[in-house]
């Protein structure tokens, strides 16, 4: 295996820092191990003509080849299981009932191959099943920095031990099988769902959501990069709405204006 020197680590290690916020300063046999087969495939013989060639190709390809290959997607789904149960429970009937909505716009940054944004949906039409009233359109986006985990996750279809984790009525209800050994989501979720490549790094548009989703996406961040990402959900919440981190993610009064409301839940009060 290729072997990286301190300075081609260095420049690795800043421009994924710079780009991305994805701290890899402590992750020197992480690189070398994952960007082997790139390396391979080029037919380069060192890191830094690897990385003179992603400076440098117009089509951007290597550069999208070498965030696939370098950012952490492991997922589920009801991972973090009780973050479902309070957006049954408590937020979402504090986000219709105070509202009245007709729209409910939901972002689910860092959403890797889906898992995390279909058990959303999942939890929204098993509420929304059980609500009276009319009922709000639901647009989630779904975002993330890799192509390789946003094609996957367009698709929506999972081998069928996936579904394990599942309870059995979502699994009757927003399940279809899709061949022997794999499921899909049922199209009515997915078409809440839109998928975007996007960086958490850059600016946000105009839209202003009731809720977001960003869990297990900070804690590959740096300090920095952290701080500024915290700032941009404060400024792109609805007054009232939501905030859902990763339990290993937790925030300090220092970080954030948010209110914490559950554990690793902030409301923008
Ligand atoms: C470990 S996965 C978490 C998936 C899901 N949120 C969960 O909790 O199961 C982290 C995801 O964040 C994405 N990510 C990392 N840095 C990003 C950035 N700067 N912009 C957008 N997505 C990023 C990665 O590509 C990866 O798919």
């Amino acid at each position: 295996m290729i072997r990286l020197n301190e300075s081609e680590y260095t420049e690795i290690v800043n421009y994924m820092r710079d780009h991305f916020g994805i701290d890899l300063s402590k992750k020197k046999v992480l690189i070398e191990c994952r960007l082997a087969k790139p390396l391979k495939n080029h037919g380069v013989e060192s890191f830094k003509d690897y990385m003179d060639l992603v400076k440098k190709e117009k089509s951007g390809q290597a550069a999208v080849e070498m965030v696939d290959c370098l950012t952490t997607n492991y997922t589920y789904f009801l991972r973090e299981s009780i973050h479902f149960d309070l957006l049954q429970e408590k937020i979402l009937p504090d986000i219709f009932d105070r509202n009245c909505l007709d729209l409910c716009n939901i972002w689910c940054a860092g959403c890797s191959t889906g898992e995390e944004c279909y058990t959303l949906a999942m939890a929204i039409a098993d509420y929304l099943d059980q609500r009276r009233g009319p009922l709000p359109k639901i647009n989630i986006k779904a975002s993330d920095i890799s192509n390789a985990v946003l094609r996957k996750a367009e698709e929506g279809i999972y081998p069928i031990r996936e579904l394990e984790r599942l309870p059995k009525p979502w699994r009757e209800k927003y399940c279809n099988e899709a061949g022997e050994k794999s499921f899909q989501i049922d199209r009515r979720l997915r078409s809440w769902v839109s998928f975007r490549k996007e960086n958490l790094m850059q600016p946000e548009g105009a839209v202003k959501y009731d809720l977001i989703f960003c869990r297990n996406v900070m804690i590959y961040f740096d300090r920095e990069a952290k701080g500024r990402l915290i700032k941009k959900f404060e400024s792109c919440l609805k007054a009232g709405g939501y905030l859902i981190l990763g339990h290993a993610e937790l925030l300090s009064r220092g970080d954030t204006k948010l209110e914490p409301v559950f554990p690793a839940v902030y409301q923008k009060v």
